[in-house]
């Protein structure tokens, strides 16, 4: 039951009718016996830094930020984490006791959890191949590098952006398709195949028994991507491993350290887009 004494945290987004995030928190506040409410805020691009100042008037527990105030939410918060100074980019927002608000960025550390806890394999010492350079790459290729990666190749479209991206971790570069093929790991974070449009990120002749193939594509989760994959002999894992996991770090700091089930939290996405 909400009484007054009821924690409320929100996910700010300019579109966040579809955002699953209540669902995931909500299922994990239950599952843990937590007085805590999540709810989703539509907030219009530009008004993202007066949401997060709301965040102290109202004494909300914590924000999660997607799109397109992530960048707005670095900009106004008190403190930042190591990956959100990086980044320039802020997902998370939790109110320490004085009043300052610490800003974090869950995405890439939530695809490392993922690739540890989804595909039981241990980054360090691997070699990646990522594919894309928008933001969700960004995150990856930062947490890789802090997760002591041995080669990330950033593969993209667009040179200077890939170029860019690169620069977050000591042990990324640009990267091309012999890259993509001597990878052990190759990580589709471009919007490629979204939606079930059957496009492939890359060439799928690249792909092989070696590799692990991961989409951060989450809809459809077996992305058509992914089955090409599997037929070439490679292992695979879904999108909504990362989803799941960049919540239950979201989770461990809006409680000061309780422990999110991540199972309760994939069952809860799973069951809204079954709903879609
Ligand atoms: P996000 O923040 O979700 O990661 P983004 O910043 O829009 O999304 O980044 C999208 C990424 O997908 C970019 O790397 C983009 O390549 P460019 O840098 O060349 O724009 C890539 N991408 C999007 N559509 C693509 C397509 N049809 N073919 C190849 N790459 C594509």
């Amino acid at each position: 039951m909400i009484s007054g004494s009821t924690r409320v945290g929100a996910v700010i987004g300019s579109d966040v009718r579809r955002s699953l995030s209540p669902a995931l928190y909500n299922a994990a506040f239950d599952a843990a016996g937590l007085d805590w409410r999540f709810v989703a805020f539509n907030v219009a691009a530009g008004e993202g830094s007066d949401a997060v100042r709301a965040m102290r008037t109202l004494g909300l527990g914590g924000m999660a930020v997607t799109i397109p105030h992530k960048h707005d939410a670095w900009q106004a918060v008190d403190v930042l984490d190591p990956s959100a100074a990086a980044l320039r980019s802020v997902n998370c927002i939790v109110p320490l006791g004085d009043g300052r608000l610490v800003g974090a960025s869950t995405d890439g550390v939530g695809f490392v959890d993922s690739l540890r806890f989804d595909a039981g394999l241990e980054p360090a010492g691997r070699r990646f191949a990522v594919l894309g350079a928008g933001g969700a790459a960004r995150s990856i290729i930062d947490a890789l590098g802090r997760s002591g990666a041995a080669s990330i190749a950033v593969v993209n479209r667009t040179l200077s952006n890939a170029a860019d991206a690169a620069e977050l971790a000591d042990v990324a570069a640009v990267g091309d398709a012999g890259d993509i093929e001597s990878a052990e790991v190759v990580i589709n974070t471009t919007s490629v195949g979204m939606g079930g449009t059957g496009e492939m990120p890359c060439p799928v002749s690249l792909l092989h028994r070696g590799h692990l193939v991961c989409d951060i594509v989450y809809q459809p989760l077996d992305t058509a991507w992914m089955q090409s994959a599997r037929a070439q002999g490679a292992r695979t894992l879904d999108g909504l491993g990362m989803l799941v996991y960049q919540a239950v770090h979201q989770f461990r700091l809006y409680t000061d350290g309780i422990e999110a089930d991540p199972a309760v939290m994939r069952a809860a996405a799973l069951a809204q887009l079954a709903n879609r």
